[in-house]
């Protein structure tokens, strides 16, 4: 076939994919390729705004290496990450809602006993953190895998701060008999996602901030439940109605109340005020996998 033009050449490019020996490649790249048309004939580019788009993409990729992905930024901030997370996160009642993962997480974390301090000793006002862990069903789940990571009192990461030496506001937990994980650490603060790149120029562009509310990660891992990946955010922040990466949800934000000097709920003594975080998690079962 020859002579394509405007009308016809969406079908022709769906034609010329017709071998492809795999069902569901062949179905992405029909509904790619429809989709994709459809967004040209509806924009109808000049072609200094094409070589504009593809001067974005080619920035975009150069960005990315072993530290940072600015594609999964990009999928982040045009709300592509949390779409393909909600289509893959239909949760059962009881269960804990999901958000992204973020770029600041890092295999391996810090291993630490329950009542540990990970603040490494940053500056920060005093946050214990007890959270609890069950199934869905509220089973309690005793010895699961409970990841934190955070960000400090200036919105940084540790990972972006080179002149710590150590890893710190992260680590690696253990429920004990009762399903429960606690530790101390700092409260979080929001932060900025990283806009130095393409995904910056795009938020500057559009007038859009590149804020998140503040928020403490976990990932909570147990043998036969679907490993649990969210944030609770800390209520009253001021970006949790615009949060860069639409990753609040509700149920996910919590009170963080505080507390004058005195015994904290694992009766250490503090000697400054405190602040709380308490959080019952719920872990969706693996289909047609036996529970421990
Ligand atoms: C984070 O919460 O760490 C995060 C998530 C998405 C983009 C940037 C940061
Ligand atoms: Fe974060």
């Amino acid at each position: 076939m020859r002579d394509f033009n405007e009308h016809n050449i969406t079908q022709a490019v769906i034609d010329r994919f017709a071998g492809t020996p795999d069902a569901r490649l062949k179905e992405i790249m029909n509904s790619l390729v429809t989709h994709l048309h459809d967004f040209v004939r509806d924009v109808e580019p000049s072609f200094a705004e094409w070589e504009t788009a593809i001067g974005f993409l080619t920035r975009t990729g150069q960005m990315c290496d072993d530290k940072r992905q600015e594609f999964i930024l990009l999928s982040d901030t045009l709300g592509v990450s949390m779409l393909v997370d909600a289509i893959n996160h239909r949760m059962p009642e009881g269960a804990t809602e999901t958000t992204v993962l973020g770029p600041f997480y890092v295999q391996g974390p810090p291993e630490f006993e329950n009542g540990a301090d990970i603040s490494g000793g940053l500056k920060g006002e005093m946050l214990f953190v007890e959270a609890r862990v069950a199934a869905a069903d509220g089973t309690p789940l005793v010895g699961a895998t409970v990841d934190v990571w955070q960000s400090d009192d200036d919105g940084f990461y540790d990972v972006q701060r080179p002149e710590l030496k150590d890893a710190a506001l992260r680590g690696r937990f253990k429920t004990n008999d009762a399903a429960k994980t606690w530790f101390r650490t700092i409260l979080p603060a929001a932060y900025p996602i990283p806009y130095d790149g393409p995904v910056g120029d795009m938020l500057r562009a559009t007038n859009r901030h590149p804020w998140r509310p503040a928020h403490v990660h976990f990932m909570i891992a147990a043998p036969g439940y679907e490993t649990l990946v969210t944030h609770v955010f800390v209520a009253g922040d001021q970006y949790l109605d615009s949060d860069a990466v639409f990753g609040v949800k509700n149920s996910l934000i919590s009170e963080f109340p505080e507390h004058p000097p005195g015994k904290m709920p694992d009766g250490v003594e503090s000697a400054t005020p405190w602040r709380e975080l308490t959080y019952n998690f719920g872990l969706k079962p693996l289909e047609g996998v036996e529970q421990r």
